[in-house]
């Protein structure tokens, strides 16, 4: 049994070194014949982990089913950034534990974000006895050894890691889409905003080598994939633990040269984000001129209770930057309202920028006090109800930019890459601009996977309609 631990999850020293993921023969196909449900919960750094806990199960014999009451195994990779997505993983093990008062054998397993946290996994060990494993985020690819150890012992088995220990290449991976991947460039996160509990869970910053990740993107193009996501919880941070002279910018260059149709990458902390990568971004055709620019506030006193590095200034002076320079760019962003001593006035200023930036997507959040972060130390002055008005009101303010930002592409013709059919409109395809705009659309001949060109008819809020052109 390993238990968390915060003090060593906070610690930062970049002792570790890469290493190649390896599974003991024995364990191939060893649970062969047994079914598993995998629910994710989070970002798309988790559902990246869930492609590659997808593929570890399926390497031991498991197979997958869609529904969990026909599972013999449901594992659930769970999300500690707001209250609401613990609850929402605690209401799915309520669940189950009706389900496995029914079914004696079924194997509940837990892993992600929540088994980095103290007092979740107290609260599994006190009250969710009936929880068969839980692993962390540090120790994904030992997972047939965790299922195995738990069934074998018959106890419920532990293994989290607050320390990150050796990057681990080549884990299996079984992607969810055909054409467009996932690809972690950089794992964890030093930045310490005082909201956060991103730092604890997912550890320091590591970069992965530069030669691990093009090895991996030239594979994608060799198989047909037109897309590329780089990941990291900050890309900005890029190679800064690896190379003196290599970064983001320098790594964009090279992925560019992949020759693969579409790049991009997120999540970008304005703090680091330099003039190489705004050059590189608007150099090189493939690269998506589509950035993911976190605000969290406008107010400079705010974003120094939350330990932003940057001012309200700053924000704009970089925001200005990269609109000038990078052609038709897109600029989405996240906000926090209703953080501890956010006057009305730190609010307005907040809108102020709003108004100024014009967002091309905006996710807006309460402000949610998470275990173990300096921010839930501060005395939350900011009522309930203030909270809410003020997310109603940020809400109206960035929807109405969407629709403003969606009608300038009114009889355009676009570039979109075909994801499917539409799950919502009948005989539509889906898919996104270059600029990462959803649009519904009709037409003869269309292959999922194809770049096909496009006429925008008409512009809504969250989506645009068109009709292929060519
Ligand atoms: N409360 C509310 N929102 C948060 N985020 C991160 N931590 C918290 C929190 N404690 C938001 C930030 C971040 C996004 C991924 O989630 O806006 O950019
Ligand atoms: Fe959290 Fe800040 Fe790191 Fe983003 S940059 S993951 S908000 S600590």
């Amino acid at each position: 049994m390993h238990l968390p631990n915060y003090k060593e999850a906070k610690i930062r020293n970049k002792e570790y070194k890469t290493v190649e993921y390896k599974l003991d023969e024995n364990y191939l196909g060893k649970y062969s014949g047994k079914t598993y449900f995998l629910k994710t919960y989070g970002c798309q750094m988790n559902e990246h982990d869930s492609e590659n806990i997808k593929a570890i199960l399926d390497s031991i014999g498991f197979s997958e089913v869609n529904d969990y009451m026909n599972a013999d195994l449901v594992l659930l990779n769970t999300c500690s950034i707001r209250e609401n997505a613990h609850n929402k993983a605690f209401g799915m093990l309520g669940r189950l534990k009706h389900l496995k008062e029914e079914k004696k054998d079924l194997i509940i397993g837990l892993c992600g974000c929540m088994a980095q946290e103290v007092g979740v996994i107290e609260e599994i060990m006190q009250k969710y006895k009936f929880v068969n494993f839980v692993f962390g985020t540090h120790n994904l690819y030992r997972l047939p050894y965790i299922i195995d150890k738990a069934l074998m012992e018959n106890k419920q088995e532990i293994e989290v890691f607050s320390k990150e220990g050796d990057l681990v290449e080549d884990i299996p991976v079984r992607r969810a889409s055909k054409y467009k991947a996932y690809v972690n460039i950089i794992y964890g996160c030093d930045k310490f905003c005082t909201y956060c509990i991103v730092p604890y869970t997912r550890g320091g910053e590591r970069s992965r080598k530069k030669e691990d990740i093009l090895k991996e993107i030239e594979k994608l193009v060799k198989d047909g994939y037109k897309e590329v996501t780089l990941l990291g919880q900050n890309v900005n941070a890029y190679g800064k633990d690896l190379y003196s002279d290599y970064g983001l910018g320098e790594l964009l260059e090279d992925v560019s040269k992949t020759n693969i149709p579409r790049i991009r990458f997120t999540t970008s902390h304005p703090w680091d984000f330099t003039d190489k990568m705004i050059q590189v971004i608007s150099q090189y055709s493939n690269i998506m001129p589509s950035i993911h620019l976190p605000l969290q506030s406008g107010s400079s006193k705010i974003l120094k209770l939350m330990g932003r590095r940057y001012t309200k200034e700053s924000y704009l002076e970089l925001f200005d930057k990269m609109k000038a320079e990078i052609p038709g760019v897109s600029i989405s962003t996240d906000i926090i309202v209703g953080f501890p001593k956010e006057s009305e006035e730190d609010f307005l200023e907040t809108l102020e920028v709003v108004e100024h930036c014009k967002y091309d997507n905006a996710f807006t959040f309460i402000y949610s006090p998470r275990e173990n972060t300096p921010a839930a130390k501060l005395k939350d002055n900011v009522d309930n109800s203030t909270k809410e008005e003020r997310l109603q009101r940020l809400n109206t303010l960035v929807n109405e930019f969407f629709l403003e930002n969606n009608k300038k592409l009114e009889n355009e013709v676009v570039e979109i890459l075909v994801e499917g059919k539409s799950p919502k409109k009948k005989d539509c395809y889906y898919g996104y601009t270059k600029t990462n705009k959803l649009v519904n659309f009709t037409g003869k001949d269309i292959k999922e996977g194809d770049l096909v060109t496009v006429k925008i008819t008409d512009a809504k809020t969250w989506s645009l309609d068109g009709k292929l052109f060519k």
